[in-house]
């Protein structure tokens, strides 16, 4: 598979406070999914926004809602995140003892499921669920805030994955610290989906933004 390089703008760097406005400026400027950052003050140190939130913003915008969960446990919020509204549901590979549990559940409930790996977790966490998964994020900061720095010793993992994933219809998306100078770095070592919050929304308009993170087509 592979094909176009997608860009899901994060709305955690977004105005909270005209978040709906928010969202369907992004979807109008050209962002392919919305990624969602469920933290929980437990899994990692921050706290953000859970199920209802979702539900509150799904009638502004049709696109694919990339719900990233970054909370443990993880199991007893599926069905409510499904319910709200979210299409693909992303699970942390350290946060759920049974992953490949974790994942039936995603399936039973109807989503597309997706594990995402911490800075310090390797390829291998996912080798064993590959046929339940249609995507593994790896983090390329320590989640929980945005505006960190790109950890550069993460495009090994992606060149992993990628050749774990080769034939296989998994996309590699990357989160964290991306912006118009590291995209091509993980393009380039594999990664088809790039996760963007401050470089979209710090750095209006939306869509410059987020054209400046697509790889460039040399004509
Ligand atoms: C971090 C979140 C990211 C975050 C990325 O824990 O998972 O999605 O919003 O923010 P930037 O793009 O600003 O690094
Ligand atoms: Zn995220």
């Amino acid at each position: 598979m592979s094909g176009a390089v997608l860009i899901a703008p994060s709305i955690l760097a977004a105005d909270f406070a005209r978040l709906a406005e928010e969202v369907r400026a992004v979807d109008e400027a050209g962002a392919d999914w919305i990624h969602l950052d469920v933290m929980d003050g437990h899994f990692v140190p921050n706290i953000t926004f859970g199920p209802d939130l979702v539900r509150a913003i799904r009638p502004h915008c049709a696109k694919c809602f990339d719900t990233h969960l970054m909370i443990a446990p993880t199991d007893p919020y599926l069905e409510a995140f499904a319910r709200a509204g979210a299409d693909r549901i992303i699970v942390h590979a350290e946060a759920t003892t049974h992953l490949d549990r974790t994942l039936q559940v995603i399936a039973g409930l109807g989503k597309a499921a997706g594990v995402a790996l911490n800075p310090a977790t390797p390829e291998s966490a996912v080798e064993h669920v590959l046929d339940r998964i249609d995507l593994v994020l790896v983090m390329t900061v320590n989640p929980g805030f945005g505006g960190q720095k790109f950890i550069p010793a993460q495009l090994e993992k992606i060149r992993r994955l990628r050749a774990m994933t080769a034939g296989r219809d998994i996309r590699i998306e990357v989160d964290g610290g991306i912006t118009a100078e590291t995209a091509p770095k993980v393009v380039a070592a594999g990664a088809t989906v790039l996760v963007a919050g401050s470089a979209v929304f710090a750095n209006p308009p939306y869509g410059r933004a987020i054209a400046a993170l697509r790889p460039r087509v040399i004509a």
